[in-house]
């Protein structure tokens, strides 16, 4: 599906990483270029007319996101370096105010480094918890567990919505419905969610958002904020600088400007907030209900296939997205995804961030498979036939 749009698919490469990063439109790299050939001004600083037309099409980025996510306001999208980048802001610019010393957040072991290791950071300044929802046999995330997990000192959950090793699909409306009852606020990691279905923020009452541009056909060094407006209005910068203030006198007095600039201190990526702003148009054209209903065919596809596979272990058979985890008995993972290389095939070996998910499946590291609408079944066919080579081990030798 839409092969065309890939130069890189010209090359004989199967491309199975897209949950590191996807490839990348054409449009994203005309997008671009016509920026750095043609109007390369920067954005909110000049008033001449291609700076103008830089701030019309950096805004115009932001609308579509805000569409693109069903968000109420652009004043609740904020560009940020990536996901990662996201996360920060809002656990210590967001949580750190709002948190004291007892106070619970909520996370699971699947998590990716990202929604973690900020938690710890605050545990250790400010005291305050982090705590694990049990996952299920099949490394799930059930309400019931959520439910039970609560306490009257759990103040915020934060999960990511799909993980990025399992592949599970947290049930999220459920969650934030449970949870602001008890007036807990929840955060969502929507990094390997975003690109792949309709996630509404609204719908599903999100008070957090964050995912990344480059896992979405994007730029790399972009990631994106989605607040609710209130929660933003008492999040504090924890970057300072140009762009965010208004003024600022010799001592010390000083005005920062309301939402979403108070949070996007210093020259902004304007090049990738532009490209990006094609790459949206371009998504919502293929339509992300197309590209689920695509990748879910893909995945179904992958299981089966896979499974005929001599020695094969499939750690996320469950998997309700387009990611499959696995190895061969006695083979290291990082072996074979440097025998798969042979054969121009990309996969991901290691612990792919969720460094603590070792407990819950037994294993360190793995092969990761993570498909995108632009894969096909002749792709994952010969993957098969490769893994299915009799002298696999040989070669790996
Ligand atoms: N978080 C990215 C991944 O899962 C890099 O591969």
């Amino acid at each position: 599906m839409h092969r065309e749009d890939f130069e890189m698919l010209k090359d004989d490469i199967i491309y199975f990483d897209n949950g590191a990063t996807t490839l990348k439109p054409k449009v994203l790299a005309q997008t671009i270029s016509d920026y750095y050939n043609h109007y390369s001004a920067n954005a909110h600083r000049g008033d001449y007319d291609i700076s103008l037309k830089v701030d019309a099409l950096y805004e115009n980025t932001r609308s579509l996101v805000k569409d693109f996510i069903g968000a109420s306001s652009t004043r609740e999208i904020i560009f940020t370096a990536n996901a990662t980048d996201s996360l920060n802001k809002i656990i210590f610019g967001y949580f750190r105010n709002h948190l004291k010393k007892g106070d619970e957040v909520l996370i699971t072991k699947s998590e990716h480094a990202s929604n973690i290791l900020p938690w710890f950071e605050l545990a250790d300044t400010i005291g305050i918890e982090v705590k694990y929802i049990p996952l299920t046999e099949d490394h799930k995330v059930t309400i019931e567990n959520v439910e039970k997990s609560i306490t009257p000192h759990t103040k915020v959950i934060s999960l990511a919505h799909v993980t990025n090793v399992m592949g599970d699909i947290r049930p999220i409306s459920a969650i934030t419905s449970l949870a602001h009852k008890q007036d807990i606020l929840v955060l969502v990691d929507g990094s390997q969610s975003v690109p792949h279905m309709e996630v509404d923020v609204q719908k599903m009452d999100i008070d957090f958002l964050c995912f990344s541009a480059h896992k979405m056909c994007g730029p790399t060094g972009l990631g994106i904020l989605y607040g609710k407006e209130q929660l933003l209005n008492n999040m504090k910068p924890i970057f300072f600088g140009g762009g965010m203030n208004a003024s600022f006198e010799a001592e010390g007095k000083r005005m920062y400007h309301d939402l979403p600039t108070v949070f996007e201190a210093g020259t902004p990526n304007i090049a990738g907030v532009i490209g990006f702003g094609s790459v949206l148009t371009y998504l919502k054209e293929i339509g992300m209900q197309n590209i689920q209903k695509k990748e879910m065919e893909l995945l179904l596809y992958a299981k089966e296939k896979l499974k005929e596979v001599p020695n094969i272990v499939l750690y996320n058979e469950n998997s309700e997205s387009a990611i499959i985890a696995f190895n061969i008995k006695d083979v290291f993972a990082q072996d074979l995804a440097i025998y798969l290389n042979k054969y121009n095939i990309c996969v991901r070996a290691g612990n792919h961030c969720a460094k603590i998910l070792k407990g819950e499946i037994g294993i360190k590291n793995t092969c990761r498979m993570s498909l995108y609408f632009y894969n096909t079944k002749e792709e994952i066919d010969k993957l098969v036939t490769v893994l299915k080579n009799p002298k696999l081990k040989e070669e790996i030798i």
